[in-house]
């Protein structure tokens, strides 16, 4: 029998499949469930720093106004609390969910700022988290600020609210760094336990008949994991901590291709959205029927085969993939058709 259990942020998990940030891990008996099927622990949906401000500042009694009384930037900030049920209602769902379920839960918090609002990690971990998962979402657009001033910022967010806690963190990134080897070590030792790798932005749409630009959420494509997999390997044995992959994992393989970059865990949201909780079953199957085809008995011997030191052909890792790539596409042009033939 092929062994799943595995560790994250120093937690014991069932499986190496966490099941990452999204709606239906608010819902208890859906967490039930996911962990019925096998998932190693789940992440809530994040508390948003905005959020948190405005129930701070009396957001609730505000929204009993009649909303033509409110300045129109307000009403345009959602309450959230269909994705997350607000601070206090995540709080108490927390509280009862770990009462309910045997994985790990770890809590979301997404924000970009130092200030008041961290100390909501701190209430997380009284109402049981196991961890928290710092989702640093931040868009930089002043052309002043410089990428050391973007990067100390989220040095210092990430030790604010290490202070605040003693559970594990983990920071969820964007891969939009000009050193990520860099970023990724200065948050490993500015106490992060985690790094989970990577935040997808979802690019809104342009309305070019109102002249506006729309929200897009769209779910993932597997063909996301390639930048991933790529980063994973090339950190892995570099930085000192755990990394969890997020981003374009449909499948077992897919997952098996995470571990064996390096990763810890690897998560899914847009799978299980589409295809239910049963597909976590389906997954962790084709994972350990791959494993007894290979006569593999332990998950975490799959952890880090493919990492750049290990895996076979390591240049198409790095500069050399660029040149060979533009060198393999077809030189032979048909002039009727008008196309580079393939
Ligand atoms: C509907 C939806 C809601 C999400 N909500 C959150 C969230 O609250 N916080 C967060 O950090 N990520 C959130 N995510 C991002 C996912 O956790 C995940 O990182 C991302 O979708 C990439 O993984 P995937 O390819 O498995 O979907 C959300 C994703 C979806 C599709």
């Amino acid at each position: 029998m092929t062994q799943l259990a595995t560790t994250y942020l120093g937690l014991e998990l069932q499986s190496p499949l966490v099941i990452s940030s999204n709606p239906y891990t608010i819902e208890i008996d859906q967490v039930a469930r996911m962990a019925e099927f096998g998932a190693g622990a789940v992440i809530l949906p994040s508390l948003f720093e905005e959020q948190l401000q405005l129930e701070d500042s009396g957001w609730d009694r505000l929204k009993l106004l009649d909303g033509r009384e409110l300045p129109e930037g307000l009403i345009k900030i959602p309450d959230m609390q269909g994705l997350n049920k607000g601070a206090s209602g995540y709080l108490a769902n927390l509280y009862q969910m770990k009462k309910t379920v045997d994985i790990p839960v770890i809590a979301s918090l997404n924000g970009t700022s130092l200030g008041g609002w961290i100390r909501y990690a701190r209430i997380l971990e009284s109402a049981g988290a196991d961890a928290i998962e710092l989702n640093i979402y931040n868009l930089p657009i002043k052309p002043w600020v410089t990428g050391k001033e973007l990067e100390n910022r989220y040095l210092h967010l990430v030790e604010g609210i290490k202070n605040e806690v003693n559970i594990p963190i983990a920071v969820k990134l964007n891969p939009y760094f000009s050193s990520l080897p860099h970023t990724c070590r200065e948050l490993f030792s500015g106490g992060a336990n985690g790094l989970v790798l990577f935040n997808r932005f979802y690019q809104p749409d342009f309305d070019i008949d109102n002249e506006m630009a729309v929200p897009k959420i769209a779910y993932s494509d597997p063909e996301e994991l390639l930048l991933r997999l790529r980063w994973v390997s090339l950190l892995y044995g570099q930085v000192e901590g755990d990394m969890a992959i997020t981003g374009g994992i449909h499948s077992g393989r897919d997952l098996i291709k995470a571990i064996m970059a390096g990763a810890q865990v690897g998560m899914i949201a847009s799978a299980l959205l589409k295809h239910g909780v049963e597909h976590i079953r389906t997954m962790l199957d084709e994972v350990q029927t791959w494993m007894a085809s290979k006569e593999i008995g332990d998950v975490n011997d799959l952890r880090g085969r493919m990492s750049h030191n290990r895996i076979k052909a390591p240049f198409h890792l790095v500069r050399a993939n660029y040149m060979q790539v533009l060198d393999s596409h077809p030189k032979a042009y048909d002039p009727d058709a008008g196309i580079f033939e393939n």
